[in-house]
């Protein structure tokens, strides 16, 4: 059956701003926004508290199917819970970053990932961000944007965004943001180079690049696509 409201999916390397787009998109035209990433960041924090190799594919699939999954939307970003306990915070740690880049490689892990996202979607009004969105799981869907940025750039913003810590006895050097974007390029490289289901933007996405671009252009830029594309407010 068709949907009678559209999907919005939204894929791209860490740090391009997709989460920012999909809470600004959301707000404007009334949909909920879905990061996809936090449920893969769930499992892999509930693998590392089961101690379980991230290589075990078996046994995170068995993890997985006892395991209970909620985004929770807000105006900006999702509240995650794993099996009913609020684990919003500690899922963005850099460990956890790391591991769920490492157990989304396994093509079974990710199907039942997809389920979950497609039951999530399917009635639409939705902004759907991730990696495999508009490739893999709602190849449908109705306006598709690619967002990319150098990754330089990408590593920058993050470091900014995490708020350096500065007192007078720590000296901000520059290997912190260097460190940030060596672990994106690592990540990035994981993403797109994995066997099932990697980042790559889908053959009708549109690609926005956003490495010399404002916040403010790449929401208004954002904002004109989903408009032309869909006949709502
Ligand atoms: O978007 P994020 O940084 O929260 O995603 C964390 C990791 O999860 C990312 O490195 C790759 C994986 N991921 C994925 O494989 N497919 C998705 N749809 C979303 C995230």
């Amino acid at each position: 059956p068709k949907r009678e409201r559209p999907v919005i999916a939204i894929d791209g390397p860490a740090g391009a701003g997709k989460s920012t787009m999909a809470a600004h998109l959301a707000r404007r035209f009334g949909f909920l926004n879905l990061e996809t990433g936090a449920m893969y960041r769930a499992l892999a924090f509930k693998a590392i508290d089961n101690d379980l190799g991230f290589e075990d594919e078996d046994a995170l699939v068995a993890l997985a199917d006892e395991t209970r999954i909620v985004l929770e939307p807000q105006l900006e970003g999702n509240r995650v819970f794993l099996d009913g306990v609020d684990v919003s915070r500690r899922v963005r740690e850099a460990d956890v970053t790391a591991a769920a880049s490492k157990v989304s490689v396994h093509p079974r892990l990710r199907a039942w990932m997809v389920d979950q996202q497609r039951l999530m979607g399917q009635k639409g009004g939705v902004v759907m961000e991730g990696r495999d969105i508009g490739t893999v799981v709602f190849p449908d869907a109705e306006v598709k944007i690619f967002l990319d940025a150098a990754p330089e750039v990408r590593g920058n913003r993050r470091y900014r965004q995490s708020g350096p810590v500065q007192t007078k006895f720590t000296e901000q050097s520059s290997t912190t943001e260097e460190a940030m974007v060596r672990e994106l390029k690592e990540r990035d490289e994981r993403d797109r180079n994995r066997a099932e289901s990697p980042l790559r933007p889908a053959e009708d996405a549109i690609i926005l690049d956003s490495t010399s671009m404002t916040l403010d252009e790449v929401l208004a830029a954002a904002e004109a696509i989903v408009r032309s594309h869909v006949a709502e407010p």
